[in-house]
């Protein structure tokens, strides 16, 4: 009797309402619109859904390209290491895709990550070290010098550098902008998106930008103590989002041209918009998510009904129960 053939040694036949990997679930995510929120706007105020790919954020789409682009270039060999500085949704993405296309992956991460995101990260494989995220620029503790060295010792080991990698915002220019104007049916009038590595905002933006001839109007959400804003820096309360070092030290794939406003938004504001958005949408949403609606419920208040503010919503909110609801199960009598 021979031994049957378990894997595949040719791809199978594709099945119409089937994946062929993960990889494949990256992006197309869902639109919904506000309701109870934006109850006294004549305009329409829309969330796309970014939690809703596989790796829970937005960071999927830059990581997955951001591997195919250094693999295609030769930067990235088979089976080399990837090493990445970041406060959380990128590792994960990482994570998701190099253990799918034979990567391991070094994540160097600040003592203030959520539990749930570390936990994840070591579920997917990823090698994690902690690092000072208060260390300045030039100090040889800051997550970027110690993901550096750690590059620099592993020998064919790669940098994805977020902060500074084309295909960060290419992710958002080629995907996330298409099907902004294509699930708004090219209505689309204005763009709100947060603001971490800018990624988002200028890759999205700048598609929409040009594809409307101009017309998008694009305004960043920025938490309060972040330079963003054109403000003193100070502590910022909201995972992934914000800067506190000077203009000079913004992430280079960040294009502050794209932006035609940039609007600063106090912690307890984002985290009770959050909260808002659970109780009264039933949107799960992560605090960076509140941020940028808070700010879209401001640029909606004094626009027509044919204005069409679309939203983005990095990630979900499952990762931060703990401090959107803090002393929930006691208060809930739970045990
Ligand atoms: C939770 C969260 N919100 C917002 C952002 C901002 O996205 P971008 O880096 O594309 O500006 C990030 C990025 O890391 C994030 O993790």
């Amino acid at each position: 009797m021979t031994t049957p053939e378990l894997t595949h040694p040719i791809a199978p036949p594709a099945l119409p309402g089937v994946a062929g990997s993960v990889l494949d679930l990256i992006g197309s995510t869902p639109m919904v619109r506000l309701n109870a929120l934006a109850a006294d706007l004549a305009a329409q105020v829309v969330v796309k859904l970014e939690g809703r790919n596989p790796g829970g954020s937005a960071k999927d789409r830059p990581a997955l390209q951001m591997i195919r682009t250094a693999e295609a270039a030769g930067e990235l060999l088979p089976g080399a290491t990837i090493v990445e500085s970041t406060s959380g949704n990128t590792g994960i993405g990482l994570a998701l895709v190099g253990r799918l296309t034979g990567h391991p992956v070094v994540i160097v991460h600040g003592a203030g990550m959520s539990r749930e995101k570390l936990a994840l990260l070591a579920l997917y494989g990823a090698e994690l070290v902690e690092a000072d995220w208060d260390a300045g620029p030039d100090d040889p503790a800051n997550p970027r010098a110690v993901a550096d060295r750690i590059a620099a010792e592993r020998p064919h080991a790669w940098r994805s550098g977020q902060y500074d990698n084309a295909a960060n915002p290419a992710a958002h220019f080629t995907h996330t902008g298409p099907e902004v104007w294509a699930q708004t049916g090219g209505r689309v009038t204005h763009l709100v998106a947060s603001i971490g590595t800018g990624g988002t905002i200028t890759g999205t933006g700048r598609f929409l930008k040009q594809v409307s001839g101009g017309h998008v109007r694009v305004v960043g959400a920025n938490p309060a103590g972040s330079t963003y804003g054109g403000e003193q820096a100070g502590p910022i309360g909201i995972e992934g989002v914000g800067t506190r070092w000077p203009t000079s030290h913004w992430p280079s794939i960040f294009d502050p041209a794209v932006p035609d406003e940039i609007r600063s938004v106090p912690d307890e504001v984002a985290f009770a918009t959050t909260r808002r958005l659970a109780a009264e949408e039933a949107l799960l949403l992560g605090p960076s998510s509140g941020l940028a609606v808070a700010v879209a419920l401001d640029v909606a208040r004094d626009l027509p009904a044919e204005a069409v503010v679309v939203v983005m919503a990095p990630d979900g909110g499952a990762n931060y129960l703990s401090a959107l609801a803090p002393g929930m199960e006691e208060d809930a009598g739970w045990r």
